[in-house]
Formats: structure tokens, sequence, C-alpha cells
């Protein structure tokens, strides 16, 4: 048996972006740059998913730039705006960000890049009032909020914080990589200058993403090289993972409503056995999250025992994020909203995919019952 609930690490790529991508890996191998018949259809095919991937969140296709990832798309969103705004300009971010937003500013600010950092209240939504002080601080240049967070999947209130940015002449970037698929997004809406997304969350390949601008805004590329993508990201297109992250967008365009319906029918049967168990703490209950995000702890048992006892029953979840889990850290996101280090330690996250059925989700809720009851039983043995 194998049941995989951990959709917001990566998402199984969709059969039709399979079929989408192979005439592209197989055949038309031309490179989007030449002036020839294989390049021009290699051209034609981004040119595609260009404005597959600008229709799912409303931009033009001119506003699309592709790059490797959520990553790339985050590191060139502080990177490149940081990079032209002039000395001495700030830079905000909030306290949950994912690392690829946090390790550029961490770089920035030793580079001699003035942070600020907004805190977070105990859902993990962004203090509003923290958040202002940050942004109205002199020469603050950028200030970069996600718009869902990976780990809770709390939702941020990005058109209200972007709105307080820009009385302050303060632009805003959202990394929207794990919203994208989950919540209806206009990216005009959110009055944001610049948004990340990523192609893996979505039923897309690895190794695609892009960061979406608002026309004028100034950016300073992170590669140099020939002129793709408008002079942006240098380097021969990955035309393949490009034109799969279109048809995951395109696929993406319907369904939404049905998608997280299903995916919050399932959370709520879990939580509900969850919430009935001594010991288990759900987080972010009381505010707005993504449908599929589960965020849990149990008192007393560590996140990563009870992960490796659930893989053992052949069910895939994770201890807080892919990326930090195995550090041996707890969830920085979890140490934000106050939580207590030790039961931050036995944080793990459900995170359901539309292809996850009430009958998996029951096996989870038996196995959760079972390797609960008997690592609680083990700790007290040896208490
Ligand atoms: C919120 C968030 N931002 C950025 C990323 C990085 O995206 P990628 O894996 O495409 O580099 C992730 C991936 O886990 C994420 O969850």
């Amino acid at each position: 048996m194998s049941i995989y609930l951990d959709h917001n690490a990566t998402t199984p790529v969709d059969d039709r972006v399979v079929d989408a991508m192979l005439p592209y890996l197989k055949g038309g191998y031309g490179n989007p740059s030449s002036g020839h018949r294989f390049g021009r259809e290699s051209q034609q095919a981004i040119q595609c998913a260009r404005e597959r991937v600008a229709a799912l969140i409303g931009v033009q296709p001119a506003q699309v730039v592709f790059t490797s990832g959520g990553t790339e798309a985050n590191n060139l969103a502080l990177k490149g705006v940081m990079a032209l705004a002039g000395e001495n300009s700030g830079l905000v971010v909030s306290a949950i960000e994912h690392s690829s937003v946090l390790q550029p500013a961490t770089a920035l600010q030793a580079a001699g890049c003035p942070l600020a950092v907004a805190g977070v209240d105990g859902d993990g939504k962004v203090k509003s009032d923290a958040f202002e002080q940050a942004v109205s601080k002199k020469n603050v240049a950028l200030a970069s909020v996600m718009l869902a967070n990976n780990e809770t999947g709390v939702v941020q209130d990005i058109a209200q914080l972007s709105e307080v940015a820009r009385t302050h002449g303060v632009r805003m970037h959202t990394d929207a990589v794990q919203a994208l698929g989950k919540l209806d997004i206009d990216f005009s809406a959110l009055g944001v200058a610049a948004m990340s997304l990523s192609a893996h969350k979505i039923y897309g390949p690895k190794g695609v993403g892009a960061l979406v601008v608002e026309k004028g805004l100034r950016l300073q590329p992170m590669l140099h090289g020939g002129v793709h993508e408008a002079g942006l990201r240098a380097g021969t297109e990955n035309v393949a993972g490009i034109v799969g992250f279109g048809m995951a967008a395109e696929l993406m365009q319907s369904g939404l409503i049905q998608r997280t319906d299903h995916c919050e029918r399932l959370r709520q049967r879990v939580e509900q056995a969850l919430l009935k168990m001594a010991h288990v703490v759900v987080f972010s209950r009381q505010v707005t999250r993504l449908s599929n995000t589960l965020f849990f702890a149990v008192k007393g048992i560590e996140g990563a025992t009870l992960l490796m006892s659930l893989d053992r029953d052949g069910i895939a979840v994770s201890s807080g994020s892919a990326c930090t889990s195995g550090s041996g850290k707890p969830s920085h996101v979890l140490l934000a909203m106050g939580v207590e280090e030790g039961l931050a330690h036995g944080a793990i996250r459900v995170s359901f995919g539309s292809r996850n059925t009430v009958e998996e989700v029951d096996l989870l809720i038996s196995s959760l019952q079972r390797q609960i009851k008997s690592l609680l039983k083990l700790n007290s043995g040896w208490a």
C-alpha cells in the first residue's frame, strides 16, 4: 500500500502534462532562439505556455518570466529589485517566508541592505501593525509576503498588505507557489508588483516556474548572457518543462471549487478524528487556510518519529516543510507563531491532492490512531 499525502512538497505529474511535454523531448528539439522552423516551433510552444500561465492569474503573457522554479523566482524578485533600488534601500519580509525568500533576504542584509522582519500572530497571520511599521521606515523599496504558507496553509491578506505598502511607496512581492491552483488568484486585485510561481506544485514538472512582474518593474537579471525572457533570465529555455507548466496551468483553469471542496472534505475527516485524540494540537484552525493543508502536533511525540511510523504503514506525510525536515530544527513558522519548541518538534503536515480518496484518508486515520497510541505508551513507559 502506498498513500501520498505530501502535495505541498510536490505533486504527481498529470498524464496530460506528460503527453504535452513528450513531443519536445522526443522530437521538437529546436532552440527557441533559432530563426529556422525548428526554432520557431519551440518558440511558439513557449508562447502558448506563457499565455496559459498568464491567463491563470489574469496578466498579459509578456509579464511572465520563466525561471527554473519558485526558488529562482523568489531570488530574482528580491535580488533583482534590490539591486536597482539604490544605496541603503530597505527590504521587508515576513517571519514565516519560505527559505527561498528568507535566505536571499539574509544575503542581501549581509551585503548591507537594511532588513526588517514582520512577525505573525499565534495563528500565523502577518501582524498588520508590525508590517505597517516596517514598510513605513525610511527608504524601504520592497516587501515580500507569501500568499499562502507551505506548512500551515494560512492565507495572508495580500491585497490589504499591498495597499499599506503602496501608501508608503513600497512595492510588494508575493510568493504564490503554494496558492497557485488552490486559490483563485488575480494578480492585479492583489496589488502586487511581482509574484512567484512553480509548476511542480500544480501537477507540472519540477525545475520550472515563473516570476510574474508588473509592467515597468525595474529588475536586474541574476543570470547574464543572451536576451532570453526579455533580457531578465538568460539561458536557453527549458522548452519541455515550460510546455508542461503551461499545460498544468491550463488544467488548473477549471474545477477549482471541486478540487478545494474535495480536499476540504478529506481534511475535515482527519481533523475531526485528530481532535478526538488526547495530546493533539491542530495549528491555525481559526483562520483561512488552504483547504488541502492540515498541520498538527502530538504533545510528547517527535514529528520525525511519527512520520517514520506512518511511512512504515505506507503513508507519506511531512514533518514541517520538506526542505527543513531532517534538519532536526523545529519549524521556523511555528516558532514565529509562538509555539513552544517541544511542541513544534512534534509537527506533522498532511497535504491532500485531487486524487486522494476517502478510503485513503480512513487508512491514515486508523494508522494515526494506532501509531499515536503506541508511541505515547512507549514514551510513558520510558518516563
Ligand atoms: C512557499 C514556497 N515557495 C517557494 C518554493 C520553492 O519552489 P521550487 O521548489 O519550485 O524551487 C516552495 C517549495 O517548496 C514553497 O513551498
